[in-house]
């Protein structure tokens, strides 16, 4: 049938993909369904991010090159979402520079999006909707999951934390965190739906519950992890500075817990982790691991490490790369500071050079990578339970992750896709493995 509408999202960072998939829940609960490429779109809407400038540069590039489609296509709905437009006056900046935009709503408006849709159709101008922030959790938001055999799942919105060099406080508002009753009946119904993964986020999940009478992250990732079912389950991202005791205990003593966890450093320097306002220093940091890995030996713990942070010496810079190979990260989300109107970071002295950012980056990359390949080669010969995600058409060959999130490659046929296979790793490339089918199918 040709009557059929169609929709494009495009999201800006790892931690908006749920957010789309709200998004696309909305839309499809209004009859759309997903496009197959731009030009076949009644409503491309940009789900953006604004954590780093490189981020909003490309959803501004995107969107401008959106002009032509749009003159070419009158009925074309555009609609820009996400933290970019939380910031300070930039919904209507957007307005003046990108006029063919239809739609500009709030990451606290996204609940009115729907409403929105349908009064475009009835009037020409732009809607533009931006709540400074609200106290409401909305429960029931139609949800279109792209991500099968993985579920995200909120468990708490906002950011409290206020890290001198990051917009997120001041786009995403103060932390609010859902009831467990909501999201237990969410993660129950995943499961009988068939899910295997489920991910619990929240830009700081360890301090779930603060301030309600909700119980902690322990607690509630305890019960999660109780539920009947064969699934596993996944949590991001921790502050180290909140990473308890209790936690710890935790995710020992639940098998369906990943031996895996996201603990971003930002930085080794004391110095730089005052200024940052993290509340840690390396020290605190390093014990913390040293407790992870005493409960849990084969942990695998990944990170987001900063470089170029105003005032960063060299000798900072080697602290940062010390604790890189003191820990061996399972895997390294690496930035080079981006200065972010608004925050405090922004307006200090000292801010360092583009090139000085990209030398020290370099190094931890090349680090990184190294100790990846050395890692990978550790595998071999070994039999790992892969969750089989999906297809690679490329490699032609189906892909899924041990529950360390390391990825594998197998040959199987279409009965693997979504389940739990065993793979005998035969050869590691790089970070990624290759491997056989043992049993699964
Ligand atoms: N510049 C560079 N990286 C940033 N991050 C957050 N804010 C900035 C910024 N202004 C990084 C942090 C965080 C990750 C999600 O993004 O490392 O953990
Ligand atoms: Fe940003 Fe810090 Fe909050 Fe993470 S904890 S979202 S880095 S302010």
């Amino acid at each position: 049938m040709e009557n059929k509408k169609y929709y494009i999202i495009t999201y800006g960072c790892q931690m908006n993909l749920h957010e789309s998939e709200k998004i696309a829940g909305i839309l499809s609960s209004m009859g759309y369904v997903l496009a197959e490429n731009v030009k076949q779109a009644d409503v491309i809407v940009f789900n953006t991010c604004c954590i780093r400038e490189n981020a909003e540069q490309k959803a501004e590039g995107n969107i401008g090159a959106l002009k032509q489609l749009k003159k070419n296509n009158k009925n074309l709905i555009v609609a820009v979402g996400g933290c970019m437009t939380q910031q300070k006056g930039y919904a209507e900046k957007l307005h003046k520079e990108f006029p063919f935009v239809d739609i500009i709503f709030g990451t606290h408006n996204l609940e009115n999006f729907k409403v929105m849709m349908e009064e475009k159709a009835e009037r020409k101008k732009t809607l533009i909707e931006v709540e400074d922030g609200n106290e409401i959790i909305y429960e029931g938001t139609p949800k279109t999951r792209s991500s099968y055999p993985n579920a995200w799942v909120n468990i708490m919105y906002g950011c409290n934390n206020f890290c001198t060099y990051c917009i997120v406080p001041y786009v995403r508002g103060r932390e609010k965190s859902r009831s467990p009753k909501d999201i237990l009946s969410e993660c129950e119904s995943l499961i009988k739906e068939g899910y295997k993964e489920i991910t619990l986020l929240g830009q700081n999940v360890n301090s779930y519950g603060k301030n309600t009478e909700y119980g902690d992250f322990p607690e509630l990732l305890a019960k999660v992890a109780e539920l009947d079912g064969d699934f596993r389950l996944r949590y991001m991202t921790n502050h180290p500075k909140d990473l308890s005791d209790k936690l710890i205990d935790v995710i020992k003593s639940h098998d369906k817990i990943c031996k895996s966890i996201h603990l971003p450093i930002q930085s080794g320097s004391d110095k730089i982790l005052k200024a940052m306002n993290r509340h840690y220093t390396k020290a605190d940091y390093l014990e913390k691991v040293n407790k992870l890995r005493a409960a849990v030996p084969d942990i695998a713990i990944t990170t987001d490490v900063m470089v170029g942070f105003p005032n960063e010496t060299e000798e900072d810079f080697e602290e940062t790369f010390s604790v890189m190979k003191e820990v061996g990260y399972a895997g390294a989300f690496t930035f080079i500071y981006s200065r972010r109107s608004g925050t405090p970071a922004a307006e200090m002295e000292g801010q360092i050079d583009e090139e000085t950012g990209k030398k020290r980056i370099m190094k931890l990359i090349a680090y990184q990578n190294a100790f990846n390949r050395k890692t990978s080669k550790n595998y071999e010969g070994k039999t790992v339970r892969i969750l089989c995600e999906g297809y690679d058409d490329k490699k032609k060959k189906y892909l899924g992750r041990d529950e360390y999130g390391r990825m594998a490659y197998f040959d199987g046929t279409e009965k693997v896709l979504g389940n739990f296979v065993d793979v005998k790793i035969v050869k590691a490339g790089g970070i990624s493995l290759y491997g056989e089918l043992v049993k699964g199918e």
